[in-house]
């Protein structure tokens, strides 16, 4: 069933289809993120409807202060409170022991649940208007490139959500960082806004996840994040070489190339401004009729880590 969709900054609007039991899509500092009460499971249900996403997926949920966290977790380990400390509001979610107030659809029946409080400040105050904190994944369809602006939810989700809170598009620009605790030692899920860098600078060295999460974690699916132009990411001069018969649009750090299209996400060499405008590019040159997307590995530090994770996943979807 079809709905109508409507873009705007009534927050108050915003709030009252949340009580009901609906659906909005929300500005996060990250990304827009498909929000619903983490309370009601049947509201719950609607967003994995809405984005066609499997039940084995779980959400992160989103809180407004400290005191919620305690609503939705039962314990808070020391190194997850000295993250908190220093990065919340912001652009990290930490799995921890899930209390029972959390439906199980919300946690794909895991006994952890993924906690982060946003730093955008019409979501902070959305938040401080419902009585309950709101799951919300990124807001795209499965296996697709998450949104950046507004108008891109509404391409992608228009007639499935009926209100897409506008907060201009985000600043940050790639999905949280998440982390969990695997036998008392902090381990990194997926790299994103914050830098594992920053964190090793509080908590010391963080390790690689060990345990499968899940069957998987699906931020952890290889095939993830993808445009449906297929995407190589390498060696650009030899990959456009290899490749010289087809129209490519190049996604660079700093330098053009000799292409049809080139996305430069920095000339001036900023990872920051890099991640803020990568998901952007990735849809428009999906949606330039390009047959290729080739994309450089960017510098495998701070931001770049995760900038090249997505992009790794984007090209999986064609190689793996
Ligand atoms: O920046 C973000 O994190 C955005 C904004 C909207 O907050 N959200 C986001 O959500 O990227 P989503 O659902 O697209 O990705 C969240 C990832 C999923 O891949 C899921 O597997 C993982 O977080 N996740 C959530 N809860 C988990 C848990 N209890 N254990 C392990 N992984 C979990
Ligand atoms: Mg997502």
């Amino acid at each position: 069933m079809s709905v109508t969709t409507v873009i705007g900054t009534d927050l108050s609007e915003a709030a009252r289809l949340l009580r009901g039991g609906g659906l909005v899509a929300i500005p996060t500092e990250t990304v827009y993120g498909l929000a619903a009460n983490a309370y009601d499971a049947e509201a719950v249900l609607r967003i994995f409807e809405a984005k066609q996403r499997p039940a084995f997926d779980p959400l992160i949920v989103h809180v407004r202060d400290r005191a919620q966290v305690d609503e939705v977790v039962r314990a808070v380990p020391p190194e997850a409170q000295a993250l908190m400390d220093r990065f919340w509001p912001g652009p990290l979610t930490l799995v921890l022991p899930k209390a029972s107030r959390v439906p199980d659809l919300v946690t794909s029946g895991l006994d952890t649940v993924g906690v982060r409080m946003p730093a955008h400040p019409l979501t902070q105050e959305l938040l401080r208007a419902v009585p309950f904190p709101l799951a919300a994944p990124s807001a795209n369809p499965f296996g697709y490139v998450s949104p950046t602006t507004a108008q891109h939810v509404a391409d992608q989700l228009g007639g499935r959500v009926p209100y897409i809170l506008d907060g201009g598009p985000c600043t940050v620009g790639v999905e949280s960082t998440i982390l969990g605790w695997e036998d008392g030692t902090c381990v990194l899920y997926r790299p994103g806004g914050v830098p594992v860098e920053d964190i090793e600078a509080v908590i010391g060295r963080v390790g690689g996840g060990k345990r499968a999460v899940l069957p998987v974690a699906p931020g952890m699916l290889a095939s993830h994040y993808a445009p449906r132009t297929p995407v190589l990411i390498g060696p650009v001069p030899a990959l456009l070489a290899r490749h010289a018969h087809q129209r490519a649009v190049v996604i660079s750090f700093q330098q053009r190339h000799q292409a049809q299209g080139n996305e430069v996400l920095s000339p001036a060499g900023d990872l920051h401004e890099a991640a803020r405008g990568l998901f952007a590019a990735l849809r428009r040159a999906d949606a330039s009729g390009a047959d290729l997307i080739v994309a450089e590995v960017f510098p495998d530090e701070g931001l770049g880590r995760a900038i090249n994770d997505r992009l790794r996943r984007a090209a999986a979807k064609r190689e793996g």
